[in-house]
């Protein structure tokens, strides 16, 4: 089947991918000629494991191209709209690009076509593109919402083994050319989910929403567990063995980033303050995120106290939002930076992926270093920061941990074994420990 991406950003970049990789002939477009032309070499701009391979052994075998020409992309049998849409400051999404995008596809439309959202939308986005396209060609457009689950980090066995694909659309031949598209991953009916259209832009929200209030919940009982001197991991161990409530997204620690979960929220909130729905329960989520940042960072301030900060230094672990990623979009450990680099003496900064991407965000500060592996400049720090659970500090080398001068650590991810570490004569500050 032909089919063209319309965005390469992380799902659209990964989507038209793996869709080469199931034998389907794939054009992705973006209107960034310099992304297009490194893409195009194979050289990918984030770093998803096992996404390289991928790339280019369909570049290789012909199957994916990348362009930056509608009139190209238009002669697919299926468009997927993988368009990004950030959350304006209101923190209603920016529909713009995806505007812009429909206005070329229209122009250079040459016959009937099936048009896919990927893109996280709000309620109401497909029949804006339905209407848009009746007023705006002689072609029939038939419109689908396909929202998409792929996690960072893992993008690329999600892909290939996704635990449902939701399908909102009103037609049965929609329906088929779904069928078809999907039919290389050889799925079980099963996990075809039909619906209305939006009812699917809405589960999209809903899994996000979903997600994030089981992470500010575990938070929220990590901030009790504190106080009652109890331990959330044991807590989470306890609730977790419930299949009804299950042992994912219950790591209490510093909260939730990223592009989507923040992003997701705001924009749910403020799909209610639209319909005039009550919107308190996503506000206080969001409230527990920001008030996990606020506990943690406390802790550091109380820990090392206000007047010896300016004397002190820092090694920071972990710069992406989460591991196994080199994005460092809505990072709660930048922002955790943001908040020291003026304060304290300097910072040392550690990521296996995400140095590059964070230099650009943090190019202000002069009392930064950029570290080539974790254990650098450890003597030269009062305390360590871990902000990313990295699979590389899970098990530290504890010698070298006892080099910091006030053998201190800040675990935001309560990732660190904490008797190890104790035993070792350094203080351990955990989030509901
Ligand atoms: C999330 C969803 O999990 C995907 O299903 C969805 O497709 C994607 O958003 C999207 O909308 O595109 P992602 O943002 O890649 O995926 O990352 P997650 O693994 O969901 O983690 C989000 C944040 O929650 C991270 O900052 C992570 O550290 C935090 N988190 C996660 C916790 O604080 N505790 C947990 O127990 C789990």
């Amino acid at each position: 089947m032909k089919i063209s991406i319309i965005g390469t950003g992380y799902v659209g970049l990964v989507s038209g991918a793996c869709f080469a990789d199931l034998g389907h002939s794939v054009i992705s477009l973006d209107k960034d000629k310099t992304k297009i032309r490194s893409l195009s070499q194979g050289k990918s701009s984030i770093y998803e494991p096992g996404l390289d391979e991928i790339l280019k052994k369909n570049i290789q075998n012909k199957r994916l191209s990348f362009t930056t020409s509608y009139k190209i992309a238009c002669q697919a049998d299926l468009l997927i709209l993988c368009i990004d849409t950030p959350a304006k400051k209101n923190g209603e999404p920016n529909l713009r690009n995806l505007k812009l995008s429909l206005k070329s596809i229209s122009t250079e439309l040459k016959k009937d076509i099936f048009i896919v959202t990927k893109s996280t939308v709000p309620i109401g986005t497909n029949q804006y593109i339905k209407n848009f396209f009746e007023n705006s060609t002689r072609f029939k457009v038939n419109i689908i919402s396909n929202p998409e689950f792929l996690r960072e980090g893992c993008a690329v066995q999600d892909f290939f083994s996704p635990s449902r694909i939701v399908i909102g659309c009103g037609s049965k031949a929609s329906r088929k050319i779904m069928k078809k598209l999907y039919a290389p991953l050889k799925l079980p009916n099963q996990k075809f989910i039909y619906m209305k259209v939006q009812s699917a832009e809405l589960t999209k929200y809903a899994a996000n929403s979903f997600l994030a209030t089981k992470i500010s919940f575990i938070n929220k009982i990590s901030q009790i567990a504190e106080h009652a001197n109890a331990d959330i991991h044991e807590i989470k161990t306890g609730i977790g063995s419930d299949s009804r409530i299950g042992n994912e997204f219950l790591n209490a620690g510093l909260g939730y980033g990223g592009s989507c979960f923040p992003k997701d929220i705001k924009a749910l909130i403020n799909i209610e303050k639209k319909f005039k729905i009550d919107h308190s329960l996503f506000s206080v989520v969001e409230e527990i995120n920001n008030q996990q940042f606020s506990i943690f960072y406390k802790k550091i301030i109380d820990a090392i106290g206000i007047q010896s900060l300016k004397y002190s230094s820092f090694v920071i672990w972990g710069l992406s939002f989460k591991p196994n990623t080199n994005d460092v979009r809505d990072s709660i450990a930048l922002r955790l930076i943001h908040r020291l680099a003026d304060q304290v003496k300097h910072l040392y900064l550690y990521d296996p992926e995400a140095i590059r991407e964070s230099f650009f965000h943090l190019n202000q500060y002069s009392n930064i270093t950029y570290c080539k592996n974790a254990y650098e400049h450890m003597q030269n720090a009062n305390a360590l920061i871990l902000c990313t659970e990295w699979h590389e500090f899970q098990n530290p080398e504890i010698k070298k941990l006892n080099s910091l001068k006030d053998k201190k650590i800040f675990d935001g991810r309560n990732f660190l074994n904490k008797e190890v570490i104790v035993k070792a004569g350094i203080e351990y500050f955990g989030l509901g420990k």
